[in-house]
């Protein structure tokens, strides 16, 4: 009887993709179906639609013999690159990209980002800087009115740990809310970024909303910050996809 059940569990167990990993996807695949030719230097951004995009670049390079080469913005990129047989480069032998493609955690009218959400900021935005186009993939839930609206972890911030709590005062009176660092799943510690930088996750009060500019470099000024988690005025285009595998674009 149980063996009957356990068949029976199986069967009825969906096989397809969740709608979010199919929103995910169609954003992706439809960035690097537009923008993806021969010849480029390609900026890998980290997260999980990016994995995606890189399945779908594989699979162009290995069909159309692309000639493609990639620079990651974290230890995980670096991975999705040589897991995919791609061409692994970097900033020093490529210093201009044409391309860079990368997921985000928010997106606003604007086409200001929140990122960060994986702790690989610093290296997203300097990839993202070099490049002469950078195109971000997403799911529609990523899609907001004002940033804020849906993440709930605020503004990720880089710190160098020995700051860390000065750089967390001084951010909680400028923002206007908490600025929580960010722990390991485990709880054991913080998390440790790929550069060897603590993370602050900082909440932010409604009138910050209105120039994310000037609030941005007002964070940066801070001793001991090394970079944050806002984009602003870097994205050229965002896709977002649905869950019914469709695409749009702004
Ligand atoms: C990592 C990032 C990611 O791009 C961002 O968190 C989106 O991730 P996902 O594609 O998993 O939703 O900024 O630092």
């Amino acid at each position: 009887r149980s063996s009957f059940c356990k068949l029976l569990k199986q069967s009825t167990r969906p096989l397809t993709m969740s709608s979010i990993e199919i929103g995910k996807k169609a954003a992706a695949t439809a960035a690097v179906n537009d923008w993806l030719k021969d010849n480029q230097k390609v900026g890998i951004g980290s997260g999980s639609t990016i994995v995606y995009a890189v399945e779908r670049i594989a699979e162009r390079v290995k069909n159309e013999n692309l000639k493609i080469s990639c620079v990651p913005t974290s230890f995980q990129a670096k991975q999705l690159i040589t897991e995919h047989e791609l061409t692994l480069s970097d900033l020093e032998r490529t210093p201009e990209l044409d391309l860079v493609i990368d997921g985000a955690d928010e997106v606003d009218k604007d086409l200001v980002l929140i990122k960060g959400g994986g702790g690989c900021l610093v290296q997203e935005k300097i990839v993202a800087s070099c490049a002469k186009d950078f195109i971000v993939i997403a799911d529609e839930r990523k899609d907001v009115k004002k940033l804020g609206d849906n993440w709930k972890k605020g503004i990720p911030v880089e710190v160098i740990p020995m700051a860390y709590l000065p750089v967390k005062g001084k951010l909680e009176s400028l923002l206007g809310g908490e600025a929580i660092l960010r722990l390991a799943k485990s709880k054991a510690g913080p998390v440790v970024t790929d550069n060897g930088n603590f993370i602050l996750d900082c909440h932010f009060s409604d009138c910050m909303k209105d120039d994310w500019y000037k609030v941005n470099l007002q964070i940066l000024a801070t001793p001991g910050v090394v970079d944050t988690g806002l984009f602003v005025k870097m994205a050229n285009k965002v896709y977002f996809g649905t869950t019914d595998g469709k695409v749009t674009t702004r």
